[in-house]
C-alpha cells in the first residue's frame, strides 16, 4: 500500500453475540499490513430527527467525528425483513445530515452481509448499497459478501475454522485494500483551483470564521501546523482546535492576498509557499494591523481532495 488507512467498522447488530459483529472481528483480523481498525459503534446514537440539527445530540457529534476521521469504511450486516437493520439506516442517516455535510461523502468503503440462513442477507447487503449511492461513499463493487451460514463460520473467540471461509474472508480484505489504493489516489482536483479555494478559505479565517480552513484541513494524522507564536502543534484534532481558536482573534473587515512564490502538486502532495499579506481587523482594535507571514503548506490528496497537512507560518522580521 502506498500509505496506512484508517478503517471505521459499523455493524449493523447491537446484539451481544451478534454473528455479524463475529465476523466484522475476523475481517479486521485480516486487515492489511499498515492499516488499522476500530470499531464505530452505534447503538447510543438517538433516532434522527431533523428538529435537531441546529443543536445535535452529542452521540450524533461524536459519530459523525469518528466517522470523519477514517479513511475507508467496513459495514457488516445482518437483514431485518429482507432489508437493513433500523439501527444501521439510523446510523446513516445520522451521518448524512445536517444537508450539505454528509460525513461518506467520498469515502471508500465495502459491505458484507451475514446471515445464517442461505440467502447471506443479499436484501440488506443491497437495500445499504442503495443508500449508499445518495451518500457518495465509494463502494467496492466485486468481490460481494453474502455471507451465509453466518451463525457457524467465526466462533466466540473469533476463529475461523473452514479454510475455504478464511481465504475468502482475506481475499475480501486484500481487495478492499486494494480499492482503497485505487479511490484513495484519485486524481486530484485541479490545484490552481483548488488554491482559489484556499484564499477564500484564508479570508475567512481573517474575518473570525475559521469553518472553511477547518474544512480542508487534513481529519487524519500526521497533521501539523507551526504559527507564528512559535508553537508546535501536532494531531489533525489539535490542529482544528488551534484555528478555531486563533479566527477568534479577527474581527470582520479585513482583507488579504496571496503573494505565491512557489508551488506545485503531484499525484499524492501539494504545496505552495509565499508571502500572505493582509489588512487585519483585530477583535476589540480599532485600527486595521497590517500583516504578512511567510507561509508555507503542504497538502496530501485524500480521495481526489486536497487536504491540509502541513503549515508553517511566521511574521515578516522587520514587523515583529
Ligand atoms: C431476522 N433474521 C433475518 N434473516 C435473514 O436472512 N433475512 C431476514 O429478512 C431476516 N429478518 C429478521 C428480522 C428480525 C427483526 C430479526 C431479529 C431477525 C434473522 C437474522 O439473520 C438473525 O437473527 C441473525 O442472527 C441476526 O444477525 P446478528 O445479530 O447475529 O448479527
Amino acid at each position: 500500500m502506498a500509505r496506512s488507512a484508517h478503517v471505521g467498522v459499523i455493524v449493523g447488530s447491537l446484539r451481544r453475540e451478534s454473528f455479524s459483529r463475529r465476523v466484522a472481528r475476523a475481517l479486521m483480523d485480516r486487515v492489511a499490513d499498515g492499516w488499522s481498525c476500530r470499531l464505530i459503534e452505534i447503538g447510543a446514537l438517538p433516532l434522527y430527527n431533523q428538529d435537531l440539527d441546529p443543536d445535535p445530540p452529542q452521540p450524533w457529534q461524536d459519530f459523525r467525528e469518528a466517522v470523519k476521521a477514517c479513511d475507508a469504511l467496513l459495514f457488516v450486516t445482518p437483514e431485518y425483513n429482507r432489508s437493513v437493520p433500523g439501527v444501521l439506516k439510523n446510523a446513516t442517516d445520522v451521518g448524512s445530515r445536517p444537508q450539505g455535510a454528509n460525513v461518506f461523502a467520498g469515502k471508500p468503503a465495502a459491505v458484507v452481509s451475514v446471515s445464517p440462513y442461505a440467502g447471506g442477507a443479499m436484501a440488506a447487503n443491497h437495500a445499504l448499497r442503495q443508500s449508499f449511492v445518495y451518500l457518495d461513499l465509494a463502494v467496492m463493487q466485486q468481490p460481494e459478501a453474502y455471507l451465509r451460514d453466518g451463525d457457524k463460520i467465526v466462533d466466540a473467540d473469533g476463529r475461523v475454522a473452514d479454510p475455504d471461509t478464511d481465504k475468502r474472508l482475506s481475499g475480501f480484505m486484500q481487495a478492499f485494500a486494494a480499492w482503497v489504493e485505487r479511490v484513495s489516489t484519485a486524481p486530484p482536483a485541479p490545484f490552481d483551483t483548488f488554491l482559489d479555494q484556499r484564499r477564500k478559505a484564508s479570508d475567512a479565517y481573517i474575518n473570525g470564521d475559521a469553518g472553511p480552513v477547518i474544512a480542508l484541513s487534513a481529519k487524519s494524522d500526521p497533521a501539523s501546523f507551526f504559527p507564528p507564536s512559535g508553537d508546535r502543534i501536532v494531531g489533525a484534532a489539535a490542529v482544528d482546535a488551534a484555528n478555531e481558536k486563533g479566527a477568534r482573534a479577527f474581527a470582520q473587515g479585513s482583507t488579504g492576498r496571496f503573494e505565491i512564490l512557489a508551488s506545485d502538486a503531484g499525484s499524492d502532495f501539494a504545496y505552495w509557499t509565499g508571502i500572505q499579506h493582509a489588512e487585519a481587523r483585530m477583535a476589540g482594535k480599532e485600527d486595521p494591523v497590517p500583516m504578512r507571514l511567510r507561509t508555507t503548506e503542504i497538502f496530501r490528496n485524500e480521495g481526489g481532495e486536497w487536504k491540509l497537512i502541513h503549515r508553517h507560518a511566521d511574521f515578516i522580521k522587520d514587523e515583529q
